[in-house]
């Protein structure tokens, strides 16, 4: 990884333990995880490392990525210092003393990509804490924790999905997770397809107030049509008779997850169509694409050998993500590599071209 300084020269001895986790790309199913729909991600190769010793009488973080030293106590938590002592409150609300700590953090997760940087840093901060205290946490109870520290303290009223994600994803398997009831299960990507993960470079400024703005205009619509969350309509006919912009928001997540239904056993083909449509569907209904997202996914979508092309994650920027035929990914993102694009100069995220 890339970090200058080692714990070694840090704070003068070696870590005690480490641990790590993975970013994720969601391939579809996005804006469904908080109306208790379906999702579908994978993890990726790029990961978050975390080394830690009991040292001191405060807590010393560091990040090899931002290269600075913070320190704290249990009062007010600022910087990255919001995800590290998240997780260390979360775990002390559940009657967990965590001692004064030395970490050092270093990770070649996209940070603001969509990848969920902060979900791997949740996870793999609590696994480390799981191994140093010896707690023998399972899988799902630490992305609940980390959950809990990145809506509570992070300050982003996320759904499930990232740290389910980060916790309980294999390499080049799919996680169906059902975020209602938490059953999940691993699925093999389709036959005879490899992913590609474009990054577009746009920032997602807007990410943080529209997410909260579309959760509010779903719980709405959820509550004019009398359910709980948009996950219980029956009829998606029912949605039709909502008003703008509730309508569309509706109608994104209902098909969104009829679409997550239909991927988990779907062939390449039908895959890629799905994407396909989950694109249009968070562009035109949910309204979370910007122009450089959309002439990227064209792009993709228009490579010979691609399957499907979509926005991946909360959307206003960050990275896509496509279905390409095995062994063409390479190929394919070299020629996006080679395009001249409007509103934004793109970087290949998986397979590795940067
Ligand atoms: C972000 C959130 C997730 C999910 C996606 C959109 O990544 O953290 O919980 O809502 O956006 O699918």
């Amino acid at each position: 990884m890339n970090g200058e300084r080692t714990f070694e020269e840090l704070f003068g001895k070696h870590p005690t333990c480490a641990a790590s986790a993975p970013g994720r790309v969601n391939l579809i199913g996005d804006h469904t995880d908080y109306n208790q729909g379906c999702v579908l991600p994978t993890v990726i190769p790029q990961r978050t490392l975390v080394e830690a010793a009991i040292a001191g009488d405060r807590y010393q973080v560091y990040s090899a990525t931002l290269g600075r030293l913070i320190s704290f106590d249990s009062g007010e938590l600022t910087d990255f210092g919001r995800y590290v002592g998240g997780c260390i409150q979360v775990l002390e609300t559940r009657g967990v003393g965590v001692p004064p700590l030395q970490l050092r953090i270093d990770s070649n997760v996209p940070v603001g990509a969509g990848l969920s940087s902060s979900a791997a840093l949740e996870v793999a901060t609590i696994r480390v804490l799981d191994v140093l205290l010896g707690l023998d946490l399972p899988a799902e109870e630490i992305a609940l924790l980390a959950h809990k520290a990145e809506v509570e303290y992070a300050g982003v009223a996320c759904g499930i999905m990232d740290q389910m994600a980060c916790s309980l994803g294999r390499s080049g398997l799919m996680l169906f997770l059902d975020t209602m009831t938490l059953e999940r299960r691993l699925v093999a990507l389709p036959a005879g397809a490899e992913l590609l993960i474009v990054n577009s470079g746009i920032p997602r400024a807007l990410a943080g107030t529209e997410y909260n703005q579309r959760r509010a205009e779903c719980e709405r619509a959820a509550a004019m049509l009398g359910v709980t969350s948009l996950r219980m309509v029956s009829d998606p006919a029912d949605v039709e008779r909502l008003p703008s912009p509730l309508k569309e928001r509706a109608r994104h997540v209902v098909s969104e997850n009829a679409r997550v239904l239909a991927a988990v056993n779907a062939d390449a083909g039908a895959f890629g169509a799905l994407m396909n449509a989950s694109h249009a569907s968070l562009r035109d209904d949910y309204s979370v694409s910007v122009p450089a997202l959309d002439e990227l996914v064209t792009a993709l979508q228009g490579e010979p050998g691609v399957f499907g092309a979509r926005l991946t994650g909360a959307g206003f920027g960050g990275c896509c993500v496509a279905l390409v035929e095995a062994g063409e990914a390479t190929a394919i993102a070299q020629r996006i590599l080679d395009r001249a694009f409007s509103g934004c100069t793109p970087g290949v995220i998986v397979p590795s071209l940067n």
